[in-house]
């Protein structure tokens, strides 16, 4: 049987994970896609760095828009990151070449997704992104495949986990907010630029690609209502408690009498609801179906194993040879379903 050829843009914590789980499962991958699923090509800043992966077998190119362009590889898995530049010039080229993609990108989906999205369309390709939304939990094959049957109602989610940590953390040891923020840079859970993160804007891009999955919508990040964490004092969090409420960064998409609403912004949380439970670095997301009823998905938002776990099930959709876009053309009648914004980020 044919391989399915891999090539990987970005060679970090994600895509170190990503050769980890190709090299050491060849069977399971080919038992599971079926067929096998090889890595020709890989792609990072600097070549002699030591990944803690072996990188001997594979082709190197120091361009990530001429790896899209090999003509040994049939898939771009592009983990690189960052809403334009090598990312977004790499995925357009991956299309343009007759190449599908595979990417956890979510500030690049967030902007630039629906053009991707209906570029891949219109080119018989697929996007697919399972990594970029809550990174292991599979959220957007839940809604994709386990609840294709249903009219989404609401979904809700704690979907940055350094966030949830920050808000843990000043919570249970009473530390102010700039403390334990020092102490999540320290640890390495902050972005390169921390606003994404304690602003809220990485949740909103994650929350705008469930909405537009989930409502059949274009994406739309513009529209997410967002308000980050940096001013949640210690204060509010204790008299949130003394109510029997904790704070949490909570994205909600729902359908209202305005259009749909998207909002991502510190919420009170009853304390003994599931997501009222959720500590630490993890991720949860709550999904509301009028033929299910609520479902609760809850785990590791990031890292090297959750986040390759995610890529890889898009990979093997790839090998499976699955094609249905996850977003492209949004229902007739729903265009225009974009709420009257009270906050802009
Ligand atoms: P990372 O550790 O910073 O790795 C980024 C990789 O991209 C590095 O190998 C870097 O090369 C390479 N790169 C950057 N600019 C490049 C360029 N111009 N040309 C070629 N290569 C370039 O990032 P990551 O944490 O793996 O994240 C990758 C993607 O996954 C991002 O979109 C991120 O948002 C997403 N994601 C990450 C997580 C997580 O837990 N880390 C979770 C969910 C989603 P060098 O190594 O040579 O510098
Ligand atoms: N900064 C993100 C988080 C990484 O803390 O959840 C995963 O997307």
């Amino acid at each position: 049987t044919t391989p399915l050829r891999l090539g990987i843009a970005g060679l970090g914590t994600v895509g170190a994970g990503v050769l980890k789980i190709v090299q050491s499962r060849a069977n399971l991958l080919a038992q599971r896609g079926g067929r096998p699923v090889v890595v020709t090509a890989g792609s990072a800043r600097s070549r002699g760095k030591d990944r803690g992966v072996d990188l001997s077998g594979y082709a190197w190119e120091d361009d990530p828009v001429a790896l899209a362009r090999r003509d040994d590889v049939d898939v771009l898995v592009e983990l690189m990151g960052g809403s334009d530049g090598p990312a977004k010039a790499a995925t357009e080229a991956a299309l343009a070449a007759g190449k599908d993609v595979v990417t956890a990108n979510k500030a690049m989906l967030a902007i630039h997704g629906q053009t991707l999205a209906e570029t891949a369309e219109a080119a018989g390709r697929v996007i697919r992104f399972e990594a970029a939304v809550a990174g292991g939990i599979p959220v957007v094959k839940a809604l994709t495949e386990g609840l294709a049957g249903n009219q989404i109602a609401r979904i809700m989610g704690v979907m940055n986990g350094t966030c949830n940590y920050i808000l843990t953390r000043m919570e249970r040891e009473g530390l102010p907010y700039e403390t334990v923020f020092d102490e999540a840079q320290a640890l390495g859970y902050l972005e390169a630029d921390p606003t994404l993160d304690v602003g809220g804007i990485d949740a909103g891009h994650k929350l705008s690609l469930l909405t537009a999955i989930a409502f059949g919508t274009r994406v739309d990040f513009d529209a997410v209502e967002l308000e980050g964490i940096e001013r949640i004092s210690i204060v509010d969090i204790r008299h949130a408690a003394d109510m029997g409420f904790r704070i949490k960064l909570l994205g909600v998409a729902q359908m209202t009498g305005r259009g749909l609403e998207q909002r991502m912004s510190p919420c009170l949380v009853p304390a003994q609801s599931p997501l009222g439970q959720l500590e630490g670095a993890t991720n949860m997301v709550v999904l509301e179906g009028d033929a299910v009823g609520q479902i609760v998905l809850r785990g590791a938002g990031a890292g090297e194993g959750p986040t390759a776990s995610a890529v890889m099930s898009d990979v093997i959709d790839i090998a499976r040879g699955y094609r249905v876009a996850t977003f492209g053309q949004p229902a007739a009648g729903l265009e225009s379903a974009r709420p009257a914004r009270a906050t802009v980020a």
